[in-house]
């Protein structure tokens, strides 16, 4: 366990550029496994998650090259040609991601695989997955309560379905997606909310149709996935700390430097705006695949904000840092439609009051979300992230806004935030120290 000590900040005046996106470089490395040849991926996130998938691919047959500094090569053989059956259990470690969409892309292949993780990972929920999955005519396992480890037996050719997700989930819309590529005919998802569309824009870049239409339907017909060269912008979730810390303070500012600002990631960008920092985005035009452009963020005096429905989806893992900085905001900020929280590396809405609480913040927590009543000023303390990243990196940003003269906050288990975000605590030293 690794001890990180964090001062408060006086002044905060960065630019940041952050690792590539999480979400986007898992779905790269399958779809590249896939494709039919050799596709090249840049910036792709040095996360631990990401390397679990890369692994785990391997373990599968995949050949998967890494040339440093987040360049990849891999090759494929198409779908359901790809990938073979492990000698042993896959080690998606922390990685919900990495155990959900592939059953997905396994469900398609002759192959047989156990997936299992850490203990965090085998208290998730895998029903959600495994259901769909049946319905195509592959074979999976969960345990009794519905937990990994997973057992897939899949096949060549599945079944095509009309599924409508019980929780609004990328990664299980994703695990269809992926099956889909082996069914012997279109396979549609309606979508209640709509969840990061990155499996189908990058699936539409290697020319396979798959039609989304604004009543949230998703409809994919299975056909070649052609290899394809991409280079994953900067990861949302890994700037929203930077983001938040600067719209704490009027005077503070942010600038993280070519971030994936996909609609349906930029929810911490409405809340933000709706507390009353200033948000200036300037897009780039040079990627077809998403869209990407530089953030930047001056603070104010900000004021509290209600976070529900399909907003609460599109911010879900941003809400423990913009519960953080809520206690910085004036009045009550409430967080409902949030329920999955629970069902994250941790539970995050006990973790999240808990530990705000430690800090000395006035909150709550509701079944489907918490409330926090703000300002306070927060007092340094000595924290465990409990093995959840997201919290270990939130944790920083409360000792950072830590009322100057409380003293360092220690963040216990620090090294979790190597599982999205490797580098983040000395980012973080550089952008609080200015030199960012
Ligand atoms: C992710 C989807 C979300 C998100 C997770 C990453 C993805 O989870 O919370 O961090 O990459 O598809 P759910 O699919 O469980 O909502």
């Amino acid at each position: 366990m690794s001890d990180r000590r964090v001062a408060p900040a006086t002044r905060v005046n960065a630019r940041v550029a952050v690792p590539g996106d999480k979400s986007i470089s898992h779905r790269a490395l399958i779809i590249g496994s896939l494709a039919s040849g050799r596709s090249y991926i840049g910036g792709l996130s040095p996360a631990a998650d990401v390397a679990a998938t890369a692994r785990c691919l391997r373990d599968c047959g995949a050949w998967v090259r890494d040339f440093g500094r987040g360049r990849v090569a891999i090759d494929g053989a198409g779908p359901g040609a790809s990938l073979q059956t492990p000698d042993g259990p896959l080690d998606c470690a922390n990685s919900g991601t990495t155990m959900r969409l592939l059953a997905g892309a396994l469900a398609g292949h002759d192959a047989h695989a156990a997936l299992d993780g850490d203990s965090s990972l085998q208290r998730r929920p895998m029903a959600r997955v495994a259901e769909p999955l049946r319905a195509m005519g592959a074979v999976v396992e969960t345990s009794a309560a519905g937990t990994a480890p997973l057992r897939v037996d899949g096949r060549r050719v599945l079944r095509p379905i009309e599924w409508t997700p019980q929780v609004p989930s990328a990664q299980v819309k994703s695990a269809v997606l992926l099956a889909a590529l082996s069914a012997d005919g279109p396979t549609t998802l309606h979508e209640g909310a709509p969840t990061r569309d990155h499996t189908e824009r990058l699936l539409r870049m290697c020319g396979v149709d798959v039609s989304s239409d604004s009543g949230g339907s998703i409809r994919l017909t299975p056909g070649e996935v052609a290899p394809f060269g991409y280079r994953v912008p900067g990861d949302i979730s890994s700037a929203a700390f930077f983001l938040c810390v600067a719209a704490a303070r009027p005077g503070w500012r942010v600038r993280a430097t070519r971030i994936g600002i996909n609609p349906t990631r930029t929810g911490i960008l409405d809340v933000l705006r709706s507390m009353g920092a200033a948000i200036d985005v300037d897009a780039a035009n040079d990627d077809a695949t998403e869209p990407c452009g530089d953030i930047e963020v001056r603070g104010a005096s900000l004021h509290a904000t209600s976070i529900a429905g399909a907003l609460t989806v599109r911010c879900i893992d941003e809400l423990p840092v913009l519960a953080v900085l809520a206690t910085q905001a004036e009045g009550e900020t409430q967080v409902f439609d949030a329920a999955e929280l629970r069902a994250k590396e941790s539970d995050r809405i006990a973790e999240v009051v808990a530990g705000l609480r430690a800090f000395g913040a006035e909150c709550e927590a509701t079944p489907d979300g918490f409330v926090v009543n703000g300002p306070v000023r927060l007092r340094a303390t000595r924290i465990d992230a409990h093995g959840d990243h997201r919290l270990a990196m939130a944790w920083a940003i409360a000792a950072a806004l830590a009322g100057e003269g409380s003293g360092d906050s220690v963040i216990e288990g620090s090294e979790a935030a190597a599982v999205s975000y490797p580098s983040f605590f000395e980012d973080l030293d550089a952008a609080l120290s200015g030199s960012g």
